[in-house]
């Protein structure tokens, strides 16, 4: 075993050197064999010559770039797949499947490229890019209530597909429109509906998998333990999704969105510092997100932090305005700060497009509609299950006013169904006793890049930001979210012991192991591999904890 993996590794280094200098006439042979293999396997020369691309094709570089959505990462030295396959059908993903494995090449699996380190379009090995922009059929059954949909899908779609089927039910998923069904639902999954119906993967209700070796299986035929580890495990360790089946949940015809904007000036300490007790154990039907932002009062040089306190709930204002005069009156949540409008209005409104309820439905599946010039960003995530003091709020506040105002700060409340599910229930633990989750950012919007001077201080603001919570957020572990994948918190690998030290943030110890155990039967040759994927070690773990 070990001795195998030796020779692979050197192989592959052999294989590195070779196709990485650039000036290499070699880089072409190596990927010609590739690609001789795909002829060979499929003798089909449309495929062959419409969907693979290599750096010789001139498309390549815009069909790589198309789906890398942080912005951060479009630069010269971000290494590029060797072949770019966009296959139409499954067959075309088991040949590459084959050919990939035959050739020494590593792979990585796109479908909404929304990974936050690139890890689905860059490796630093020679890999060839499975791009699922092509399998993309959304098929919504209302009578069953479910839908299959495939991975390259994003949400937008799901929830334009549904609304022209139906305004009774919907998909509990994200807040971007963008991100892709793919890479979304197999690490959980929080969106607006998250109080009400939990994660998305709580709502998946079978899967059609390709495996390692091609076989593709769906809940039956792989077990339950396969089919939970889907389900928030992260799928890019375990193999290809080709299709999920989900829930559809009921939503009412009318619902209500509503937002208000509180300053230092009006409280905001106070209001935030009540929002953690109250938030979290609200009616279910009732979500209250917090969007925190550092801002110069008028065009003076003092500063003052605005939070836009924006809720969603499944009900009419009349309800929603009585539920809030009894447990959140601070908020002063008034008529005119709220709107009825059906759900996938609500999806759209909360969006964070500038869009309004009168923006025609169809934008939310429009990508020329929706605006990526922010999506250039560095992104941590935490969970908080105490209330923050004030104290700690005001340090929080002080922390802010050092930013340039490139800062991102966005909080949603948990609770509610989210306090039914045992923390093993699927790998996604941060379930009950989590009041929040709080996302924080930088961007470089305004930047050539992540790497000159003013973002690397931003990034070191982030940094500085991340010590000064460590009281305030969860500990041991400081839990963190795989769908907010942070290579910073460690790649280590080698041993359990270095593994924890990202995999408990992520899982628990618990499912970390039971996800490590799965791994090794599932794919124990560790094809499918990135910096933070499920180890593959060469001694088994003990089957308890
Ligand atoms: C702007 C923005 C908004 C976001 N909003 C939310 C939100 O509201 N809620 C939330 O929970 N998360 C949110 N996320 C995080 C998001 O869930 C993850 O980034 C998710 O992994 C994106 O999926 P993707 O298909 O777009 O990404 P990709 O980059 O294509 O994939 C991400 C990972 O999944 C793997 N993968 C993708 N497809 C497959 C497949 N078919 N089979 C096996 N592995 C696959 C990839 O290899 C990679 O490891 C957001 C991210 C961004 C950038
Ligand atoms: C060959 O590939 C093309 C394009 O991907 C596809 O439309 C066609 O169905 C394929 N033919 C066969 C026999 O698989
Ligand atoms: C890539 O280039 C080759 C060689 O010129 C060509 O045959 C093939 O059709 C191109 N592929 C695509 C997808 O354009
Ligand atoms: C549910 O799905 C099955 C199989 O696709 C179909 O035959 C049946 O008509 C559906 N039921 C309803 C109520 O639509
Ligand atoms: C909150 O304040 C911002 C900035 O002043 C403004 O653009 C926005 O419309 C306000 N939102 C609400 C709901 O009042
Ligand atoms: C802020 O709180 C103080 C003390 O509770 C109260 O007197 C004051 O009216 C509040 N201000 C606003 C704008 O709500
Ligand atoms: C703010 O700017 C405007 C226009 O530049 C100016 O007329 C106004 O006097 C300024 N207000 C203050 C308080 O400085
Ligand atoms: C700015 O802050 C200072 C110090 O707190 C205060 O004296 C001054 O009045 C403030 N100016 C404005 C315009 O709010
Ligand atoms: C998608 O959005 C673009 C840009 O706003 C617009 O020009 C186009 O008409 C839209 N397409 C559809 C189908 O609505």
């Amino acid at each position: 075993m070990k001795i195998s993996h030796l020779v692979f590794l050197f192989v592959l280094t052999l294989s590195f050197f070779v196709s990485w200098g650039a000036t290499s006439p070699f880089d072409v042979d190596d990927s010609v064999d590739l690609i001789s293999c795909l002829k060979y396997k499929t003798n089909n020369v449309t495929f062959i010559s419409q969907l693979v691309f290599t750096p010789l094709n001139s498309s390549f570089q815009s069909i790589w770039e198309a789906r890398v959505n942080n912005l951060r990462f479009i630069k010269p030295t971000t290494p590029k797949p060797s072949v770019i396959v966009t296959p139409i059908d499954e067959t075309q993903i088991q040949t590459t499947l084959f050919c990939t494995k035959r050739h020494g090449y590593q792979i990585r699996i796109r479908s909404a490229g929304h990974d936050f380190e690139a890890i689905s379009s860059s490796a630093v090995v020679p890999f060839v890019m499975l791009d699922l922009v092509n399998m993309k059929s959304i098929d919504v059954d209302v009578g069953n209530k479910t839908a299959w949909v495939q991975p390259g899908a994003r949400l937008g779609e799901l929830y334009y597909s549904i609304s022209q089927k139906t305004n009774t039910l919907y998909f509990p998923a994200g807040v971007c429109p963008t991100v892709g069904v793919g890479g979304y639902m197999g690490g959980g999954g929080y969106g607006n509906l998250v109080r009400k119906y939990g994660t998305a993967a709580d709502n998946v209700l079978d899967v059609r998998f390709m495996d390692v070796n091609g076989n593709i299986l769906d809940r039956k035929s792989m077990g339950e333990d396969l089919f939970w580890a889907l389900r928030g495990g992260g799928t890019s360790s375990f193999g290809i999704v080709l299709a999920w089946k989900l829930r559809l949940v009921p939503v009412p015809e009318i619902v209500t969105v509503f937002g208000v904007n509180v300053t230092l000036e009006e409280n905001a300490t106070d209001i935030f510092y009540k929002y953690q007790y109250v938030a979290p154990r609200l009616d279910p039907d009732l979500l209250i997100r917090v969007r925190i932002f550092g801002e110069f009062i008028g065009n003076t040089t003092n500063k003052t932090i605005r939070l836009l306190f924006q809720g969603l709930y499944l009900g009419k204002t009349d309800s929603m305005l009585q539920l809030l005069d009894k447990s959140f009156p601070e908020l002063k949540v008034r008529r005119e700060n709220c709107e009825e409008m059906s759900m996938v209005q609500s999806s759209i409104v909360l969006a964070d497009q500038g869009w309004s309820s009168s923006t025609p439905t169809e934008a939310i599946a429009n990508q020329s509609a929706i605006v990526r010039l922010y999506w250039n960003y560095k992104i941590k995530l935490d969970y908080v299950r105490t209330p923050i003091p004030k104290s700690g709020l005001r340090k929080i506040w002080r922390k802010i006013f050092e930013n340039d105002q490139s800062v991102m700060l966005v909080v949603y409340t948990f609770g509610g169904k989210m306090e039914e599910y045992s923390e093993t229930a699927i790998p996604y633990p941060h379930r009950a006793g989590v009041l929040f989750q709080l996302l924080k950012g930088v961007n470089f919007a305004d930047q050539t890049s992540d790497t000159t001077p003013t973002s690397l201080k931003r990034i070191q603001w982030l940094q500085s930001l991340e010590k000064l919570l460590e009281p305030y957020v969860s500990k041991n572990p400081r839990e963190a979210y795989i769908n907010y994948i942070d290579l910073d918190l460690g790649v280590g690998r080698d041993t359990y012991e270095e593994a924890s030290v990202w995999g408990e943030r992520y899982w628990k110890r618990e499912n970390f192991k039971k996800l490590i155990r799965i791994k090794a039967k599932v794919d124990p040759e560790n094809f499918f591999r990135h910096p933070q994927s499920i180890p593959v070690f060469d001694y088994p773990l003990v089957a308890s904890s």
